[in-house]
């Protein structure tokens, strides 16, 4: 594009600012700054700026929420049994059905670690990556059900190629070159919370973020993905995001509850203790269902108690989920697609004199979709509940904060491991770190069928194949 018509572009849609410094920039920078002006789609943020506050009203949604269709713990009213829906599940994985999406493009800034957070060191004892841990799952469950299981990563431009360097290194840890396949997801600028304008995060460059983790849409269609999905016939996508290790990764009594519910999006959830937990909460309004935010909660909904006492909004997501590849391509190909959600943030950017401004206090809107908003456009969702020991222990914090933080993952990992230590007989001392690589075992059945009878651990033990 031409700078006339650049400058024409960006003086209909009142963004002529962001040439303020043109002048002053060399030619590479003037290239690089034009092309992400010609990919902004500014008729899309003057939309969604003029909507700031106007967003669904999830106070109305919620008060006439109704809990969604579950799988319980420890419950015999379930529709199916655990062990029908093992069953289930593993006839699927053997038929080689299922895929694996792992969502890897957040910018991690809460964690403040320097790299992709897929890369972060989270192995008690062995210090494997998270990247590692799930692809060994990966692998271990491909071997398990002789199948191949591809996996694939979405990444972000502030993620990709480290990302793509760090499995090139060390040889995909073990996945075949065909079952992976990283994809990047899109950006959405951050725009000036008071005028609508566009910020520059420097002369030569817009502020620019990752567009959610439902993204994913978008992404997979865009980058050839999800043919790839549909040409190697997968029909079921195991979905996780890169913070989680505690994930059973293609676990198939979660799978077989889905397949025997018909339905096309199904997440694990856990039981709220406190109303207020800052979780997704899953909910049934109208017959579908859907996540309403914690922060779009109102404490009154939030508080409601059935009869029994127990929560009236119960259901917390852990982002874990089996989608039907068909949803995907039926939403990802309609033209309005996932929503957007916006958020207020601290943005530094640059002011129209140059000057660097490191905000104290939100000063921008940020516009994400998310991938539950797939769950109302989905056939007979249903929910699995799960229990948070066992499942959900999240990496978004550094060291020091109040919780998910390095060490209380990696403090959830050995529990997990001391756990399936003990159900497999051996005796563990107290305090001693253990570690268990999925090459090893997937998990406690395996262990114990591998483990020398009356063994004991005194120290800290890895145990690896
Ligand atoms: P979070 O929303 O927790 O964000 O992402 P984050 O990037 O990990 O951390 P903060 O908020 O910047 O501190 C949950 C999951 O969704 C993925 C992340 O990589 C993580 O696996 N995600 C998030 C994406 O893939 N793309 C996005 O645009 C946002």
């Amino acid at each position: 594009m031409s700078t006339d018509k650049l400058i024409a572009l960006l003086r209909a849609n009142g963004q002529e600012h962001l040439l303020a410094f043109w002048d002053k920039l060399d030619a590479a920078e003037q290239g690089a700054l034009a092309g992400q002006i010609e990919a902004i789609d500014f008729p899309l943020i003057r939309k969604l700026y003029a909507q700031r506050d106007h967003q669904a009203g999830m106070g109305e949604l919620a008060a006439r929420a109704e809990p969604p269709p579950a799988f319980r713990l420890n419950s015999d009213s379930n529709p199916f049994s655990a062990q029908q829906a093992r069953d289930r599940g593993v006839q699927a994985l053997r038929a080689g059905e299922l895929g694996v999406i792992l969502t890897a493009g957040g910018q991690g800034t809460r964690l403040g670690f320097h790299r992709p957070k897929g890369m972060y060191p989270i192995g008690p004892l062995s210090k494997k990556s998270l990247f590692q841990i799930h692809v060994e799952k990966i692998v271990a469950a491909a071997r398990r059900y002789s199948v191949r299981i591809p996996l694939f990563i979405m990444t972000s431009p502030a993620t990709h190629a480290e990302t793509e360097a760090f499995f090139a290194e060390h040889g995909r840890f073990g996945l075949p070159e065909d079952d992976l396949m990283l994809f990047c997801q899109g950006t959405m600028p951050a725009v000036d919370e008071r005028t609508g304008a566009v910020l520059l995060a420097a002369p030569s460059r817009i502020a620019l973020s990752p567009d959610g983790h439902g993204g994913l849409l978008a992404a997979l269609l865009g980058s050839g993905a999800l043919e790839r999905i549909e040409n190697r016939k997968i029909r079921h996508l195991f979905y996780l995001q890169v913070d989680n290790p505690l994930v059973d990764i293609c676990g198939p009594e979660f799978v077989g509850y889905h397949l025997l519910s018909g339905s096309e999006f199904s997440s694990q959830v856990v039981a709220k203790r406190d109303p207020l937990e800052r979780v997704g909460n899953v909910v049934k309004v109208d017959g579908r269902l859907m996540v309403i935010e914690y922060s779009d909660l109102p404490e009154q909904a939030a508080r409601r108690r059935n009869p029994d006492g127990s929560l009236a909004i119960w259901a917390g997501s852990i982002a874990v989920h089996v989608i039907d590849a068909r949803l995907l391509r039926r939403v990802a190909t309609q033209a309005e697609s996932l929503p957007f959600h916006i958020a207020r943030k601290k943005v530094p950017h640059v002011d129209p004199a140059g000057r660097r401004v490191e905000p104290s206090q939100p000063n921008a809107l940020k516009f994400e979709r998310f991938i539950f908003d797939l769950m109302p456009m989905a056939r007979n969702a249903v929910v699995v509940e799960v229990d948070p020991v066992r499942a959900f222990s999240p990496l978004k914090n550094a060291s020091g904060a109040k919780g998910d933080t390095p060490e209380t993952v990696r403090a959830a990992l050995i529990g997990q491991y001391r756990d399936w230590l003990c159900r497999a007989g051996v005796e563990v001392a107290d305090d001693v770190a253990v570690e268990i690589s999925p090459l090893y075992a997937m998990d406690a059945e395996e262990l114990a069928a591998k483990v020398p009878r009356g063994m004991r651990i005194m120290e800290p033990t890895y145990l690896e194949v």
